[in-house]
């Protein structure tokens, strides 16, 4: 077996991991989340999740990942089929190949918005706003004036039609603007750099170098967002906007009526569908990384570091900028809306419209696409190394070929996310919303109950410095598959419940064609990935798999 690739030094593993998880969910996700789901009392279910799913489940992936790393496999089919000593096993982990590799096709071309966002910001190219605002008018209305500019802008710049391009807002097939479609492939040309210099060379220096930056963006908008002030006469500020997120809001306005947050089932899958994305859990991606770790790393201090830097990131960077500066400008209630219209209205729209009031505006702006391009840069690379891995793994594919055919692929599934209407958004339901979930109950019954609990608990203490409470054994062994399954139920009677004749099961409009051209894309994707499966299983390193998961019994 040739040796496989490690990575450099713990410090460089740590960064790696963490720039794994920190990511858009971080700064964009995550604030809209809390400010649509009752805001502190959103905290409640978030930090349950995290406790109960997240902290087990990450120790778990990291202790799989290493298990199949030192026995040759670096992606989820070749893990599982060493752990569990059946045919369909290898099939299994091609969620953690699917997943991945279809959240890249869409998180990398928002990516490249970043960028783009970041560019323009610092030429100056972003929408004029009116200078005065007007005290007298409500923050609804000073919302409406300011935003609308910017959101005709973005709506332009992905071509997705608005009344200023005079394109039709309903067509089949979406018209970027060339700087769009440019950025796309300079954002597919550095990780292309980055992945094809391997593992520690390439991500863990990415890491080394983007991380650090990152913090030090992170901490400057803070300190420039919460010292705002109060902005508009008679309006709010940013600690206004604090207490918005932390103070609990028991109930809530939900389609149409007052529903107690913490029964709410969809309060729940909002907080459980956060941890999953912003750990980067259920994905493939914490195990591939793990892999190249050596027999006697440490687990369980490494893992929960990582998930430390995520989580305050997230909680307490994540939750100061965005928020409390809409708050700042628009108002409570205002903010809501705003968060509620999705995640890029809160980033792309509204924070580049803030920032064009304030001092050095333009420069707060670049920063903060900047600090969105770190933050998504290193979670592609994170996204794209399980397929590479599988190529390389099974399949003996040097680096630098297995770079192009991954690149060859993604930019296919990219194309259909840039041009068809709905299509990016078909891909992050099934991939983003339904994926990871599947996979970690996937992986947690495959783990915990067929390779067997203790085992597990013993392989993720092997070398390491800090010793689990016993809680977590019970938690990922109990009670993590039936919050899985719960959140299951819960998806099903949300869309029994929750559909309109006019939208599908995506959310998306039912019967548009950019729908099915996405999701005919996905089953072609899914087919190809198992028929490689097939293939590596069972070709000319067949019999090497068979003794590696005899090695396991
Ligand atoms: N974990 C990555 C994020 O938060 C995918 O964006």
């Amino acid at each position: 077996m040739t040796q496989r690739e490690r990575w450099a030094s713990r410090i460089g593993l740590v960064l790696a991991m963490a720039g794994n998880a920190v990511g858009l969910g971080n700064f964009l996700r995550f604030p809209g989340q809390v400010a649509s789901n009752g805001g502190g009392a959103f905290m409640i279910p978030y930090f349950v999740c995290f406790l109960l799913m997240g902290i087990p489940l990450m120790w778990l992936e990291w202790g799989m990942g290493r298990y199949g790393g030192i026995r040759g496999h670096g992606s989820t089919p070749g893990m599982f089929h060493v752990m569990w000593r059946s045919p369909i096993a290898k099939y299994l982990g091609v969620l953690g190949l699917f997943i991945p590799s279809v959240i890249l096709f869409y998180y990398s071309y928002i990516a490249s918005w970043t960028l783009g966002f970041a560019l323009l910001s610092a030429l100056g190219q972003m929408p004029e706003v009116p200078q005065q605002l007007d005290a007298s008018r409500s923050p609804a209305e000073i919302k409406q004036e300011v935003l609308q500019p910017f959101d005709s802008f973005l709506k332009d710049y992905v071509g997705e039609g608005s009344q200023s391009s005079g394109r039709s807002a309903g067509s089949l097939l979406l018209k970027p603007r060339v700087f769009a479609y440019i950025l796309f492939w300079v954002v597919v040309a550095l990780n292309y750099w980055v992945l094809a210099r391997g593992v520690a060379r390439g991500i863990e220096l990415l890491a080394k170098v983007a991380m650090p930056l990152l913090f030090v963006l992170a901490i400057v908008l803070v300190i420039r967002v919460l010292t705002l002030g109060q902005v508009v006469p008679g309006g709010q500020t940013p600690v206004d906007g604090l207490n918005f997120i932390w103070e609990p809001q028991w109930f809530i306005e939900r389609g149409g009526r007052e529903v107690f947050v913490l029964l709410d089932p969809q309060t729940w899958l909002a907080a459980a569908g956060q941890i999953f994305f912003t750990l980067s859990l259920g994905m493939g991606a914490i195990q591939c990384y793990a892999s190249y770790l050596r027999e006697d790393d440490d687990v369980m201090l490494t893992g929960l570091s990582t998930t430390s830097a995520n989580e305050f990131c997230e909680v307490v960077l994540g939750s100061s900028i965005a928020i409390p500066a809409a708050v700042a400008f628009f108002g409570i209630m205002a903010t809501r809306d705003i968060a509620e219209a999705g995640t890029f209205y809160l980033g792309f729209t509204s924070m580049p419209a803030i920032f064009s009031y304030i001092h050095y505006g333009q420069f707060m702006a670049a920063l903060w696409f900047l600090l969105l391009f770190f933050a998504a840069f290193t979670s592609t690379v994170a996204m794209a190394q399980p397929f590479l891995a599988f190529l390389q793994d099974e399949f003996r594919i040097p680096r630098q070929n297995a770079v192009g055919i991954l690149v060859a692929l993604w930019v296919i599934g990219s194309h259909v996310c840039i041009f068809v209407r709905h299509a990016w958004q078909v891909m992050d339901y099934w991939s983003g919303t339904l994926g990871p979930p599947l996979m970690a109950l996937v992986e947690v019954i495959l783990v915990m109950w067929i390779f067997g609990g203790q085992r597990m608990w013993e392989e993720m203490h092997k070398g390491a410095e800090l010793r689990a409470p016993r809680f977590f054994y019970y938690a990922s062994r109990y009670v993590t598959p039936v919050i899985l399954i719960a959140i299951f139920a819960g998806l099903v009677y949300q869309k029994i419940t929750g559909t309109n004749e006019q939208t599908g099961l995506e959310g998306m409009p039912a019967g548009s064609i950019g729908v099915w051209i996405a999701r005919g894309t996905l089953l072609a994707f899914a087919i190809l990935l198992l028929w490689l499966i097939y293939r590596a299983f069972n070709g000319t390193h067949g019999d090497e798999r068979q003794s590696g998961a005899a090695e396991a019994k």
